[in-house]
């Protein structure tokens, strides 16, 4: 049986991961969770932000759900969640962003953004000169660009999506990514041939412009870090707001899955977060664990229920709180499993 190491975290993070294990619960998959702390919650009680014990469970776990957690405002703090991208090598950051009622959404977006996790400006080292000035380094590597391109391709080809679009600033940094730029034809060819998948390339900041005024131009975007940080949290506010955002962070070895937003410490414990991101992210490490009748009948039921205003969420104007969707959505897959 598949083990799953659960890190609810905090703020809505508990809140939207609870309505998530109910909804897995209700699907009858044999998954054996086990849950663990990290964060602030970690420090208070082990003195680390994430014990050895934690990670060592992480890292011998089938997959990950990760709910939310807050950044305390400590010198000395590093993210639980960095840590783990970087010792389980969690290289590609999908974040598929789908609008499902136009009557909520912004723009009509079906867009699945593949970002490169493990480099760019994420490394963090600044440097403080006497004058004010800070230089940061940022890392680009040949081999980081060719791994998230390739998964790029082949996500494209496994998913039945038409085009890759690489996003990126070669115009400015004409050293880094016009080398990402570069690899990303040389691959482009070869599954153009074979996949007849499509290829083009945008610069980043005309990309954030088309993502609001033509989002029919993009279906799958590989792009940098910063980039695809930023582009995504677009696509999510386009597509509903961050609610809606699922992601998958997926190694050679290892995968976890997490919405795209934060603790929401503004509506945490007042029954007001959308479960959708966390849920979408549940349906993606069904996928991942080949389970894909269950993460189908997630998927489709979301979808559903966000046709019936009734059904809505607080976040978009509607009146459902977190339990009720819960129930709601749990009845609606029970209701659809019958015919599927
Ligand atoms: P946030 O994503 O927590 O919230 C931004 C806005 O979106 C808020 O208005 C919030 O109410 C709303 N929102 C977020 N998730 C929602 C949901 N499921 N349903 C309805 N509305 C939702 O970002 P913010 O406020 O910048 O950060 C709060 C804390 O979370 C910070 O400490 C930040 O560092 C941390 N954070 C953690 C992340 C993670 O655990 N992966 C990612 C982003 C931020
Ligand atoms: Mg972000």
């Amino acid at each position: 049986m598949p083990k799953i190491c659960v890190i609810p975290g905090d703020g809505v993070g508990p809140e939207v991961i609870d309505s998530t294990l109910e909804v897995l619960h209700n699907l009858d998959v044999n998954l054996d969770y086990e849950k663990a702390i990290v964060g602030t919650q970690s420090f208070e009680k082990n003195g680390v932000y994430i014990t050895k014990e934690t990670l060592e469970l992480a890292t011998t776990s089938d997959a990950i759900l990760f709910g939310a957690l807050t950044t305390p405002r400590r010198r000395d703090y590093v993210s639980p969640l960095l840590l783990m991208r970087w010792n389980l090598d969690l290289f590609a950051n999908i974040r598929p962003a789908l609008c499902m009622n136009i009557d909520f959404c912004l723009v009509p977006l079906d867009v699945v953004i593949v970002r490169e996790n493990t480099e760019g400006m994420y490394g963090a080292e600044e440097e403080e000169f006497d004058n004010n000035i800070v230089i940061t380094k940022r890392t680009i590597s040949e081999y980081a660009c060719q791994r998230i391109i390739d998964y790029a391709f082949k996500y494209a080809s496994e998913h039945d999506r038409k085009k890759v679009t690489c996003v990126h600033k070669a115009n400015v940094l004409r050293t880094s990514d016009e080398m990402f730029k570069k690899l990303f034809y040389g691959t482009a060819v070869n599954f153009a041939f074979y996949n007849k998948i499509r290829s083009d390339d945008v610069l980043v900041d005309a990309a954030a412009m088309y993502l609001a005024k033509e989002p029919d131009k993009f279906d799958v975007i590989v792009t940098l870090n910063l980039y695809g940080d930023i582009l995504s949290d677009e696509a999510g506010g386009l597509s509903g707001g961050l609610g809606f955002s699922p992601s998958a962070n997926i190694g050679k070895d290892h995968a976890l899955f997490e919405p795209v937003h934060g603790s929401a410490p503004d509506i945490a414990g007042k029954d007001a977060a959308n479960p959708t991101g966390m849920m979408l992210s549940a349906a993606m490490m069904l996928d991942h664990l080949e389970l894909p009748r269950s993460a189908f009948l997630i998927r489709e039921s979301l979808k559903n229920m966000f046709q019936d205003k009734n059904n809505w969420t607080k976040d978009i104007g509607g009146e459902c709180g977190t339990k009720d969707f819960t129930e709601r959505l749990i009845k609606t897959i029970n209701e659809k499993a019958d015919s599927y």
